[in-house]
């Protein structure tokens, strides 16, 4: 089916899924044969992701690359959040009190069913963060002689809480620094040599997808190798879902946080919790929370929070599946290969993170050469921006420098891309 043909079905069949029903990919692209073309293929044809624009509102007065603070809404999303935000505005507790904790649980199951996760080890949270915390300070599986672990290239606030841990504890906390670049194999020998040198290690950060340059580290293996050394690990998965395709069995890690409020599309408020069913002993229930109880869900307390953005992640779910999860992973990898491809060669480029498509993700970070500190780097985002009409954001947590992260959406055109190559070479001549 040509892509035209198989976006008029989308759009027929996403404005028709229930709002706050459970609509699951089969039912929402129910009749839509799969486009003929593969992700591989698909990812380059700029017709096609046009017409996925068309689904999204999008501002054309600049060329925004930094998608990676959050995601956005299709417009279908951003409607039934509004319809879900009216009617529980309008009934209130009287919504709260009947309807809301089944349309919850239904809004649970369903993540729990895109990550391949049974529903008790899979609980909705506000954000990462909120899940980081809930297993960070809840964390009980500390001795005096043991250590934990984390790298430069985490999120840095979660770096902070690991170094927290360690203090609150009186246990060694060790952060090791990542290549600057490196391949697969790089990353899993440098944590094979910490693990070596530090044999107590007992608890673990390790990111997916990190924040600083978009590097994707092979968490599958690290995770079993930490595992045979009886460290646990929590794999921070607040970029990477979405942005990759993978389910929990993907991560090798018994412990995980996400966001679906960045690839997934959900409204802003929206992240989970992951434990696998027999590991959560370590981790206390939430205050006053029955011990007993095998439930992720007793990991943690939503209080009154934002009860639409919650009833309304069926509906953010259906349309990232209508749309494809490998496609748009093969389509990201693709917009970000496009602009490292053309001026990674250049002598006053340095590209961070990925040296590989296999280890790299649609998110990518860049410097020019030698030029590391705030000031040079900050200047280079306000020539991008001020000359060339392109929006980056510096990132600044990485032990061998400042970079600028580059971060295109699946709605993001090729010609904005060639944009930002364009702007780079230019920017490198004057150097
Ligand atoms: C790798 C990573 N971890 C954690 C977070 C925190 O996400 P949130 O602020 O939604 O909790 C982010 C946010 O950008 C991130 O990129």
């Amino acid at each position: 089916m040509n892509s035209r043909r198989h976006f008029l079905k989308l759009s027929a069949s996403l404005s028709t899924v229930s709002l706050t029903g459970l609509a699951t990919a089969n039912t929402i692209t129910q009749g839509i044969p799969d486009p003929s073309k593969s992700s591989f293929d698909l990812a380059r044809d700029e017709n096609h992701w046009q017409q996925i624009r068309a689904l999204f509102p999008v501002q054309d007065e600049l060329i925004n690359l930094e998608h990676g603070y959050w995601g956005k809404m299709a417009t279908v999303v951003e409607d039934a959040l509004a319809t879900n935000t009216h009617r529980i505005n309008k009934e209130l507790s009287w919504y709260a009190r009947t309807q809301y904790k089944s349309d919850f649980l239904a809004a649970r199951k369903s993540v729990a069913s895109a990550l391949n996760a049974n529903v008790n080890e899979l609980m909705l949270t506000r954000n990462a963060t909120e899940s980081f915390v809930n297993l960070i300070t809840q964390y009980k599986g500390l001795e005096s002689t043991d250590a934990i672990l984390w790298a430069d290239s985490d999120y840095p606030s979660f770096q902070k809480m690991m170094a927290w841990l360690a203090k609150e504890h009186n246990v060694k906390g060790h952060k090791i620094t990542l290549p600057a670049a490196g391949t697969h194999e790089d990353y899993i020998n440098v944590y094979k040599q910490a693990f070596d040198r530090m044999p107590n290690l007992k608890l673990m950060l390790l990111t997916h997808v990190s924040n600083q340059h978009g590097l994707v580290l092979p968490v599958k293996a690290i995770s079993e190798m930490a595992k045979a050394r009886g460290i646990q690990v929590i794999c921070d998965c607040a970029q990477s879902w979405g942005l990759l395709d993978f389910t929990v069995d993907d991560i090798g890690a018994d412990w995980a946080v996400f966001n679906l409020h960045k690839w997934i599309g959900s409204p802003v408020g929206v992240g989970a919790l992951y434990m696998r069913t027999g590991t959560m002993a370590p981790v206390s229930p939430f205050p006053g929370e029955d011990p007993n109880d095998e439930d992720v869900a007793n990991r943690v307390h939503l209080a009154t929070s934002d009860f639409a953005a919650f009833i309304t992640v069926p509906k953010a779910l259906a349309v990232h599946q209508a749309i494809g999860g490998s496609n748009k992973e093969a389509r990201l990898t693709y917009l970000r290969d496009s602009w490292v491809n053309e001026v990674q060669q250049l002598p006053q480029v340095e590209i961070l993170g990925a040296k590989e498509t296999d280890n790299a993700s649609g998110m990518g970070g860049f410097r020019l050469r030698h030029a590391t500190s705030k000031e040079a780097v900050s200047q280079l985002q306000s020539r991008l921006q001020n000359e060339f009409g392109i929006f980056t954001v510096l990132r600044d947590s990485l032990t061998s420098g400042c970079c600028i992260r580059v971060t295109p959406q699946i709605f993001t055109p090729i010609s904005h891309i060639h944009a930002l190559s364009d702007a780079i070479k230019t920017i490198a001549s004057t150097q």
